[in-house]
């Protein structure tokens, strides 16, 4: 196992760690508190054997923060006399186990192995209100794109419309990862269909080039050009869907030539005189407020009246929060497969992190603390401290309108602990100085560890 030492008396230090290396152990040491924290926020580490009188950060208060950030790590105090009864009182509040010094060698193996035999059995502990991930997956359909809110329902009845109609050209609203590319490629029928799906990222196009990537071109049209010509995305995406995502970054020149392509169908590769005719379905996405792009002029009314027509707006996930098991249940699977890893629940506790975090990136922030929590978990269930470090690295979210932080998913616990750790480490740690930061007395900081 990966024993850490917390033990600010050098020679204790030292014969523990010899110790723990002859039982075959890997053991880092730390003179203090402070440095434990340290070393456990940067590694991964089974067991903390840590000295309950030290100055500065006592073992106690490492218990308390330990606890509160949820690192997951099994603490075992080595306690002096005078601290036993504060040691029994730590037990069951974030303490494993403690031993009152002398340490005897069959005492300290015993109590290592009661510790490693709790590690192992740790991820088999089925709490309340856990998720079964498989169960989840099959009654939200079993499907790759996941609608189990009210207005998601909604939108996925306006997508099955629109399939039938290719002839129709829609346009993807929603704020960044809620799903328009997804949508788009299921409006398409990507798993369904051999067609092309062909999707062009407009901001990425340069807009000196944007027709020739668009319309193709002719053989020699201009300098630089491929000598065998081009056929164009329009032209790829024959018989198919092409999907122009971020379209308020089109360049107002082409602008016209586009809106003539929606219309009639029909386009010129650049330095050709033969219009070509195309049979692609079209479909666009758009972050931004294309209204008030068009009334700012930087894009053309007639354009936008053609593609929104039928506008289908992907809501964001403070707008849909029961989608938000499902989805992760079905990231899950996926992760299983590609990760080689067998989560088959996710733990009340995690259930309630994910269910009242802001999610303020959306679908893809929720995609990304999965595979981040997945990469570092083990057996067969998510838990809560599989997902808290990537939820307290998020950004705070922020109302634009009166910076209230009172937005839909607000976690006060969350909140709490990142001002506290954010505070902790802007003053090396210095509990007095944090306190100030955080314009609160250090009695009161040490309440909200309580708190957490
Ligand atoms: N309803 C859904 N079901 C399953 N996966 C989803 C769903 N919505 C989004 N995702 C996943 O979330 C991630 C982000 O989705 P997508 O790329 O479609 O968002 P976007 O709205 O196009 O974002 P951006 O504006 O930043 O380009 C993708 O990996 C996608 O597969
Ligand atoms: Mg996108």
């Amino acid at each position: 196992m990966n024993v850490l030492i917390a033990e600010d008396d050098q020679y204790c230090r030292q014969d523990l760690s010899d110790v723990l290396q002859v039982m075959g152990h890997n053991v880092k040491s730390a003179a203090s508190g402070m440095e434990a924290l340290g070393l456990l926020k940067a590694g991964l580490f089974d067991i903390l054997l840590s000295d309950v009188d030290m100055p500065e950060l006592s073992g106690l208060e490492l218990v308390k923060i330990i606890k509160a950030l949820a690192l997951p790590v099994r603490i075992i105090l080595v306690s002096g006399k005078a601290d036993i009864i504060a040691s029994m009182n730590a037990l069951g509040k974030g303490a494993f186990d403690f031993m009152v010094k002398p340490v005897s060698v069959p005492n300290l193996e015993k109590i290592l192995s009661d510790a490693s035999a709790g590690l192992s059995g740790q991820s088999e502990i089925l709490e309340q209100g856990r998720v079964d991930i498989d169960r989840v997956f099959r009654q939200s359909g079993n499907s790759e794109f996941i609608f189990c809110s009210e207005k998601m329902r909604q939108v996925r009845k306006k997508i099955e419309r629109l399939r039938e109609y290719p002839e129709i050209p829609a346009l993807l609203c929603g704020a960044s990862g809620t799903g328009k590319e997804i949508a788009a490629k299921f409006i398409h029928g990507e798993h369904t269909s051999d067609r092309p799906f062909i999707g062009v990222n407009i901001a990425s196009l340069n807009s000196g080039t944007f027709e020739a990537e668009l319309f193709g071109y002719k053989a020699g049209s201009f300098t630089g050009a491929d000598p065998a010509g081009s056929r164009g995305k329009i032209n790829a995406a024959s018989g198919g869907t092409l999907f122009l995502d971020e379209i308020s970054e089109i360049p107002l020149a082409a602008q016209a030539k586009l809106l003539r392509v929606i219309e009639a169908r029909e386009y010129f590769p650049v330095g050709s005189d033969h219009p070509c005719k195309t049979s692609c379905r079209f479909l666009f996405s758009t972050n931004r407020d294309l209204p008030g792009c068009v009334s700012a002029g930087a894009f053309r009314q007639d354009l936008y009246y053609r593609i929104s027509q039928v506008i289908i707006e992907l809501p964001p996930v403070s707008e849909r929060r029961e989608d938000l098991i499902p989805l992760a249940a079905s990231f899950i699977l996926k992760l299983n497969n590609t990760l080689r890893r067998d989560v088959k629940y996710i733990s009340g506790e995690a259930r309630e992190l994910l269910e009242s975090h802001t999610w303020t990136g959306n679908i893809r922030e929720l995609k990304n603390v999965i595979t981040e929590a997945m990469l570092f978990s083990e057996g067969q269930t998510l838990l809560e401290h599989h997902l808290m470090p990537f939820l307290l690295r998020c950004t705070l979210p922020q109302n634009e309108n009166n910076n209230s932080l009172l937005v839909p998913g607000f976690n006060l616990e969350i909140h709490n602990q990142k001002l506290v750790d954010e505070a902790l480490g802007k003053c090396s740690g210095n509990k007095s100085e944090a306190a100030k930061m955080l314009g609160i007395t250090r009695r009161k900081l040490y309440s909200r560890f309580r708190v957490i």
